[in-house]
């Protein structure tokens, strides 16, 4: 938890949220991930276009998700301490332009997931074909538990373009202050 000091503002507002939306205090045996889902602004409304994704798309994200789960674990759980999860994440089921931008650029330094901190590096996947990581994406949002809206090969695309220029993982804090789209 120590670690957790040396967070900055930006990465706490979330885990603050989170904490409130749980009621805070005694029976802390809830995941804060349902919470979570709710409170992303740019989610989906809470009875999504995501009846469940077209199954074509989720048996190709399936295939696609080979190349996460070598770090996030085939239940995507991730490992304690070094990869964070998949499972019940607040960025998985947040906006979806933040997911592909991770997976366009990567990602570098702390970040705070269902309340447990990494400060770790996911090198970028950018050179995989937008379909393969829509797909990847969509699965992984409706996958281990977790429900968020599907997401297409233009909706990567369009992150892709806006994103351009960007030669780096992400920090958290640069992701928050990019334009994605
Ligand atoms: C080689 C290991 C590795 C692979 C492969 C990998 N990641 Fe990651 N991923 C990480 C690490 C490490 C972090 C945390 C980085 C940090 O600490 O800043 C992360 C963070 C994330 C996050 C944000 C945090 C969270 O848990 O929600 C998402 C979303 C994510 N990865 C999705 C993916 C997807 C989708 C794939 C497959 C296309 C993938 N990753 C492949 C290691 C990996």
């Amino acid at each position: 938890m120590s670690i957790v000091a040396g967070v900055s503002f930006v990465r706490l507002v979330p885990v603050a949220l989170l904490v409130l939306a749980a009621g805070c205090g005694g029976g802390g045996d809830k995941p804060a991930a349902e919470p979570a889902a709710d409170a992303a602004p740019a989610a989906a409304p809470a009875a999504a276009p995501t009846d469940g994704p077209d199954p074509a798309v989720m048996a190709a994200g399936q295939e696609g998700y080979a190349i996460c789960q070598t770090c996030h674990q085939a239940d995507g759980q991730g490992l304690p301490g070094t990869y964070p999860p998949l499972s019940g994440s607040e960025y998985v089921s947040g906006p979806a332009e933040k997911v592909i931008a991770i997976v366009l650029h990567g990602l570098n330094g702390p970040i705070t997931v269902k309340g447990q901190t990494y400060d770790n590096v996911m090198a970028p996947w950018g050179a995989l074909p937008d379909d393969q990581i829509a797909a990847t994406i969509t699965y992984v949002r409706n996958s281990f538990g977790n429900k968020a809206s599907a997401v297409t090969a233009a909706d990567v695309a369009a992150v892709r373009a806006a994103t351009a220029s960007r030669t780096t993982a992400w920090t958290i804090a640069e992701l928050d202050a990019a334009t994605l789209r």
